[in-house]
């Protein structure tokens, strides 16, 4: 069995995927094997734990010596260095709080480590935070219910590791209390995700940028800004002295100069119209990096964001999709210009 972290409300949507597997609870699928293979990194999973186990224990204790009876021979057989991540579902009342099941969990990690130092000392030694290392994932399901997995990452054609290397699939963002808008949070666990990060001196065009919050999280890292959309930008933003409002519709604009170093895009259109923007940047080379929001009505037609995500790569960007925690109804794309082959040298 694998179990698969998505957010609550969108397991219809990661079994569809999969094409097949159950709801454990909010934001929890399970499925059997032979549906992996097809969906190795679907969208909608923020975290893998494959080859899942569930224990059962009445206390804390007893949660955490189970786990560790599944864990510690594996342990015991791979030298390596290895890490430990324990977590709870996504909490369905208010994703920025985890509550009582997180502080469980806290502190059946805290009992497995003190009891793997009384039994295998040496063990618990090779622990690391390396998201490369083997990997022990404890999901605490509800109060006597643990969830246990141990698998090493593998690396997927885009580079990145899966299992991700953020606990439960949510990387920590702080708070921001500068940035317009809560907005900003998307932005920056996309960055996160993508493992690549706006530089000093980057060339950013942010569409749809309105109120300002990603062009906020641009500008705080030395970038400069064309923010293009109709409507006011925060004052905080709007005047700073490296951003450029352009009020007029994302879809006629084109960049001075591409490409940029990144495309920002925020907008709320219709999922098709958004896709056909993407497309065209993207096929006009007009960007190195992008990072992009499909906004969807209801639960939509989502094969939409495969059908861009493909679109991307054919246009040789190396790119990825997912429905990240600080997502609503929304796919976030990201991608970078893969790099481009060298012509075969010719022969005199
Ligand atoms: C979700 S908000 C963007 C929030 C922004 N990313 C932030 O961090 O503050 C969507 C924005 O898209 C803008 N928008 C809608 N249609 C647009 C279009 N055709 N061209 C440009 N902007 C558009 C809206 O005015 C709105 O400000």
């Amino acid at each position: 069995m694998h179990v698969f972290i998505c957010s609550a409300g969108f397991e219809p949507a990661l079994v569809a995927l999969l094409g097949g597997g159950k709801a454990w609870g909010p934001g929890v699928v399970a499925v059997g094997d032979a549906h992996v293979v097809a969906a190795t990194d679907p969208m909608f999973a923020r975290q893998i734990l494959p080859d899942a186990t569930a224990v059962f224990g009445a206390s804390i204790r007893e949660l955490a010596e189970r786990a560790l009876e599944i864990v510690l021979s594996r342990l015991e057989q791979c030298p390596g260095p290895w890490r430990l991540d324990v977590f709870a579902p996504d909490s369905p009342v208010d994703a920025n709080l985890h509550g009582e099941t997180d502080r469980r969990a806290s502190l059946v990690r805290d009992r497995f480590v003190v009891e793997l130092k009384a039994r295998r000392r040496a063990v618990g030694r090779r622990r690391t935070e390396d998201a490369g290392a083997m990997r022990v994932q404890l999901l605490l399901m509800d109060r006597d219910r643990l969830i246990v997995s141990l698998a090493t990452p593998v690396a997927l054609a885009c580079g990145a590791l899966w299992p991700s290397p953020f606990v439960g699939g949510r990387p920590a963002i702080g708070d921001d209390w500068d940035a317009p808008s809560s907005a900003f949070r998307k932005l920056e666990e996309a960055l996160r995700w993508m493992g690549t990060d706006i530089a000093l001196g980057a060339r950013v065009v942010d569409l749809g940028a309105a109120p300002g919050g990603w062009s906020h999280v641009a500008l705080k890292r030395g970038a400069s800004v064309v923010a293009v959309d109709r409507a006011d930008l925060d004052p905080r933003v709007g005047t700073h002295p490296r951003l450029t409002h352009v009020r007029r519709t994302a879809f006629s604009f084109e960049p001075d100069d591409p490409p940029v170093d990144w495309l920002l895009c925020d907008v709320i259109a219709a999922p098709e119209k958004s896709r056909g923007l993407l497309d065209r940047w993207l096929s006009k080379d007009w960007c190195r990096h992008f990072a992009f929001h499909l906004k969807f009505k209801g639960r939509g037609d989502y094969r939409l964001a495969e059908g861009a995500v493909k679109s991307a790569r054919d246009s040789g960007f190396v790119v990825r999709a997912k429905h990240l925690f600080h997502d609503k109804n929304e796919v976030t794309l990201w991608g970078r210009r893969a790099p481009r082959e060298m012509a075969p040298p010719t022969l005199r």
